[in-house]
C-alpha cells in the first residue's frame, strides 16, 4: 500500500531501503502472535534493512548516501523494514560492511546482535563448550561463528546437509537432528557443555545437554524450560545498540561473519515471500528488495 513518505524526527534516520530480510518474527507478527493493544489499521513488516541514508532528524551525524544496515526493532508499527523507506532510530543502524552487496547485508542485523547477545548470556572460556541447536538456521549459524571467535569448543546440530558449512564456520562437533540432543552430545562432551544457545527452540530436551551448573539461553519467552541439576535458564531479547551493530558489521566485512541470502523477490511479491518463509527449511535469508 501507498503511504505517507515518513519524516525523520530528532535522532532519527531516513533509509532508502535497498533489501530488507524476512525472519520468523514477521510470521508472528502477520499471524497475529505479536499483536497491538490498540486497533490499528495496518501495521508494517520487517526488522533488517540495508541502503543508504537518505535523511537525518537533527543530532544524527550520518551523512545522506552512506550504505547502512539498521536493525528496526519495534515489532509492532506502522511503518517498518519492507518498504521503499525506512525511518528508524539511530541507534539502530550502523555502517554497512564494506564492499558487501545490499541484499547479503540485509540478513545480519537481527540475527547477528541475537546471536551476540545469547552468546554474552553464557559466560563461557576459552576451550569451554557449547552447543548451538538450530545451527543451519540464521541466529544459530552467527552464534557458531561468533562463539568461534571466543575460543570456545563449538557443538553444533542441524540437517546431514548442514554439517559441511558449520564445520566450515568453526564447529568442532556435529550433531544431527535426528539424533537424541543430550545423547549424541555427550558422546562428544560426557558430563554435558557448559553452555547452549537454543536457537532451534528445542527448550527441556536442550537443557539436558548441559553439564549440571552450566547454562541454557533461549531466544524465545514460550520456551524457557524449567531449571533443573542447577542449570541456569536465560532469555535473551534482541534490542539496538549502534556499537555492537557496527563491531558485528565489521566482522562481516571481514569475512568472520557469513551473510547467506537464499532467494530475492521484489517488494510487489511480499506475500509469496512470505508463504515460502513460512514453510521452512530454508538455509540462507529471503530478502525484498523495492
Ligand atoms: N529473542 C530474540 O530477540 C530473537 C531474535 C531473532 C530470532 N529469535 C528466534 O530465534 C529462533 C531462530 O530464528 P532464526 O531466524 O535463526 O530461524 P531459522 O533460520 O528458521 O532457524 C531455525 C533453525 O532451527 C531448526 N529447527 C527447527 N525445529 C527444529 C527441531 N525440532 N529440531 C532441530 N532443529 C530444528 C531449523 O531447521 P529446519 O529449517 O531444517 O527446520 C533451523 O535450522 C526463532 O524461534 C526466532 O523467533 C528470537
Amino acid at each position: 500500500m501507498e503511504v505517507p513518505l515518513p519524516e525523520p524526527g530528532p535522532l532519527e534516520v531516513r533509509i532508502k531501503v535497498a533489501a530488507a530480510a524476512l525472519n520468523p518474527a514477521d510470521a508472528a507478527v502477520w499471524a497475529g502472535i505479536f499483536r497491538s493493544s490498540e486497533e490499528v489499521e495496518y501495521t508494517g513488516l520487517g526488522l533488517d534493512a540495508a541502503g543508504t541514508v537518505d535523511a537525518v532528524g537533527t543530532g544524527v551525524a550520518l551523512k545522506v548516501g552512506t550504505p547502512v544496515i539498521a536493525f528496526d526493532a519495534p515489532v509492532l508499527r506502522s511503518t517498518k523494514a519492507q518498504a521503499e523507506y525506512l525511518v528508524t532510530d539511530v541507534h539502530s543502524v550502523a555502517p554497512a560492511p564494506e564492499g558487501m552487496d545490499l541484499t547479503l547485508a540485509a540478513t545480519i542485523p537481527l540475527n547477528a546482535m541475537t546471536a551476540s547477545l545469547a552468546l554474552d548470556h553464557l559466560p563461557l572460556r576459552p576451550r569451554d563448550t557449547v552447543l548451538v541447536t538450530g545451527a543451519g538456521g540464521a541466529v544459530g549459524g552467527y552464534a557458531v561463528e561468533l562463539a568461534r571467535t571466543r575460543g570456545v569448543r563449538i557443538v553444533a546440530q542441524g540437517r546431514p546437509e548442514d554439517e559441511e558449512f558449520l564445520r566450515g564456520r568453526g564447529a568442532t562437533w556435529f550433531v544431527s537432528r535426528d539424533e537424541e540432543l543430550s545423547e549424541a552430545v555427550r558422546r562428544f562432551v560426557p558430563d554435558g557443555v557448559d553452555g547452549v544457545l537454543d536457537a532451534a527452540a528445542l527448550g527441556a530436551p536442550a537443557l539436558a545437554a548441559v553439564r549440571d551448573g552450566g547454562v541454557f539461553v533461549s531466544v524465545r519467552g514460550d520456551v524457557l524450560p524449567a531449571p533443573e541439576r542447577g542449570v541456569a535458564v536465560r532469555l535473551t531479547t534482541a534490542g539496538p545498540e549502534a556499537t555492537r551493530l557496527s563491531y558485528l558489521s565489521a566482522l562481516a566485512e571481514v569475512g568472520v561473519l557469513t551473510p547467506r541470502v537464499v532467494r530475492i523477490y521484489p517488494l510487489s511479491q511480499a506475500a509469496e515471500a512470505h508463504a515460502r518463509l513460512a514453510r521452512g527449511g530454508l538455509r540462507g535469508r529471503i530478502v525484498l528488495v523495492p
